[in-house]
């Protein structure tokens, strides 16, 4: 039997056609890249949560001189959130990027690792994440469910 994967999602052209929330989300993510530690690759990642209870939490990605210790950016939020505010769930989440020199000028996507932990927590609360992805300029993506981002992910239902 043949099956086919796929999502919809949104494409647009610049943030400004974001609603206001995620105008403001994709602002917060945009400035949390400056509180990126990232002397090793000179690539600061920025991510913003808007949490259920209206809520706004950043992370960054934090690296190590030992370069796989680093984490990322949103690997770094959802452990900050899963701690700091266990009662609330993440409504959505905004990710954008600073090159030093270099533009920030489409959408970068979210490593594998990361893919994971987000749907970790999409499964943990029960509840989608949205997520937006931009750089400082440039198109905006709107995926509604992280999950999308790993078709077929391990969801851990085979261990209970
Ligand atoms: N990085 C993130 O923080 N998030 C991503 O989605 C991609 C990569 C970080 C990891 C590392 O500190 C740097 O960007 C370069 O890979």
């Amino acid at each position: 039997m043949q099956k086919k994967y796929e999502f919809d999602y949104e494409l647009l052209d610049h943030a400004g056609l974001l609603s206001a929330q995620d105008q403001v989300l994709l602002n917060e993510a945009i400035q949390a890249t400056q509180t990126a530690y990232a002397p090793y690759s000179n690539f600061k990642v920025g991510a913003a949560a808007l949490l259920s209870t209206g809520q706004i939490v950043i992370g960054s990605n934090q690296e190590s001189a030992s370069f796989p210790v680093g984490i990322c950016a949103e690997r770094t939020l959802l452990n900050s959130v899963g701690s700091q505010y266990s009662n609330a769930t993440i409504v959505s989440m905004a990710i954008s990027y600073d090159p030093l020199n270099k533009p920030s000028t489409a959408p970068i996507s979210p490593c594998g690792m990361c893919r994971q932990s987000l749907l970790d927590y999409e499964n943990r609360y029960h509840a989608p994440i949205k997520i937006i992805l931009a750089g400082k300029s440039g198109q905006v993506m709107v995926i509604p469910s992280a999950s999308h981002l790993l078709p077929f992910g391990f969801d851990g239902s085979i261990l209970k």
